[in-house]
């Protein structure tokens, strides 16, 4: 741990995080609205999104890519979204742990008719000043956290023995000590043991409430009888599984769920991604059907995928392009409502890559419709920009020369761009095991002498290129 003594830098943490914060406040950090993404994804390229009017600002479902500091502050004031001052009902939090690790995702490609996998940098823990930048970083962060949150509200901090002792105590400093609700310890399994102590396998999320009146559905768990066998008392209901005989009670904080393994269907690849389990748990506890769930160190988007299931709305924040683009993907692959894709000014996705396109062709079609289709030809990259590892990069090279197509990642596609605003009405991305991507899009759309489509592509390293086509 860092060199500075916690106890004597408490107090300049806790007063130059105010003074942060404040200065923040006085502030302009404009949020742009990069995309309003109409969830469509049909593998045959046929074009079936619903088309209406769309008002940005009606929207609270959205993705806002940028350091959570200035994101927070601007979802806070109303910036590019109306203000969320005490309208958020839960806040989950899963930052960074104090690990010492940089954490880096893989990206398979196929080659030669095999798969292979090269690494990109994802996100680093690492800390300066250990405990004492780490806390740095979080108290601004949680104070403004704690205007955010409704009075109904609670906050979740997702954190292990590397650094939840230390976050406690801001923590009853922020919300107070009276509003502590619980200490939960999520239990699970995974490799690596070590002979020397015992084998640390728990995470600890705390819990506070923003008030005493806070929404809570207590949830059930089983409880099995001694023996397993039934006990028959009058009026307590009686169940029975596999293991043998159980009552259902009021759950504890202790809780045993699998994390994400090798081979669950919900990896998506991102190296911290939690269980739905887990957060199905928090957000059916804590919030009320329409509540809004907000999560600012989203990562692959777990929180916003349960909330979006569980007709919760939400607002997540990254600052890593890797999430921004993790997350769009498994929320367009809910098939779910309409949410915003919007960025912090000077946090725009990189530039990096050119894709080409071939011949447009137009065919008129019955109802006043038309088909318009054209295939995508080749994808040229600046290779020495690419943040991985120099072993990695012969592998691109022999990508690029077999297939550069098979380094895009993902397509969005606005049939009729406005010039102001894309809306992504149709999408498609690699899958989990086919890593190529549809090269042939047909678009069936209403008839019209003219109109811009708008493209964006995403490289597999997080590189974005827009096109418009004038047809
Ligand atoms: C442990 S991961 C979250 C994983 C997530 N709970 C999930 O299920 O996938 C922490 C995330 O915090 C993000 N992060 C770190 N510092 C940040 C900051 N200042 N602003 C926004 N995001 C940040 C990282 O990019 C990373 O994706």
């Amino acid at each position: 741990m860092g060199g500075k003594s916690i106890i004597n830098e408490l107090p300049n943490i806790l007063k130059n995080g105010k003074i942060e914060v404040e200065k923040i406040l006085n502030e302009d950090h404009n949020i742009k609205t990069e995309a309003i993404v109409v969830p469509s994804r049909e593998r045959d390229g046929l074009f079936k999104g619903k088309i209406s009017q769309y008002k940005e600002r009606e929207i609270t479902n959205r993705f806002i890519y940028g350091d959570n500091l200035y994101t927070m502050k601007s979802v806070l004031k109303g910036e590019g979204c109306s203000s969320m001052k005490g309208k958020i009902d839960l806040i989950y939090i899963d930052p960074p742990f104090l690990s010492k690790a940089n954490y880096n995702s893989k990206i398979r490609l196929p080659l030669n008719g095999k798969t292979v996998t090269v690494e990109k940098f994802a996100y680093s823990d690492f800390w300066e000043e250990g405990v004492v930048s780490y806390l740095k970083m979080l108290y601004p962060r949680l104070l403004l956290m704690k205007d955010l949150l409704s009075d109904k509200g609670s906050i979740y901090v997702h954190l292990d023995w590397h650094i939840v002792h230390y976050v406690k105590i801001i923590m009853d400093e922020v919300f107070g000590k009276d509003m502590f609700l619980n200490e939960i310890i999520w239990n699970y399994k995974s490799g690596g043991v070590s002979k020397k102590y015992f084998a640390r396998k728990h995470d600890t999320i705390l819990l506070y409430s923003k008030t005493k009146n806070y929404i809570f559905n207590s949830q059930k768990e089983k409880s099995y009888n001694r023996g397993l066998k039934p006990y028959r008392f009058k009026g307590v209901e009686e169940f029975v599984d596999d293991i043998g005989w159980y009552t259902l009670v009021n759950m504890k904080d202790v809780w045993n769920i699998d994390m994400v393994g090798r081979t669950s269907k919900e990896r998506v690849g991102y190296a911290t991604q939690k269980p739905e389990k887990l957060l199905e748990r928090i957000i059916l506890s804590s919030t009320d059907e329409n509540s809004i769930v907000a999560d600012f160190f989203a990562g692959s988007g777990t929180t916003g995928v349960v909330a979006e299931r569980l007709n919760r709305r939400w607002i997540l924040s990254d600052i890593g392009t890797n999430s921004a683009l993790t997350v769009e993907k498994r929320l367009i692959d809910m098939e779910g409502e309409q949410f915003l894709l919007q960025g912090l000014k000077g946090y725009d996705l990189v530039h990096n890559g050119e894709l080409s396109i071939g011949e447009i062709h137009k065919k008129s079609l019955e109802d006043e419709k038309e088909l318009i289709s054209f295939s995508l030809e080749g994808y040229k990259i600046d290779i020495n920009n690419i943040p991985i590892e120099e072993k990695y990069r012969k592998i691109v090279k022999d990508v690029l020369k077999e297939n550069s197509l098979n380094l895009i990642d993902y397509i969005s596609i606005d049939p009729d761009y406005n010039g102001e605003i894309f809306i992504s009405r149709w999408q498609d991305f690699r899958e989990e095991n086919i890593y190529e991507i549809n090269r042939f899009v047909e678009l069936k759309v209403s008839k019209k002498d003219r109109r811009n489509i708008a493209i964006k592509v995403v490289d597999v390293f997080g590189f974005e290129s827009k096109y418009i086509l004038e047809i």
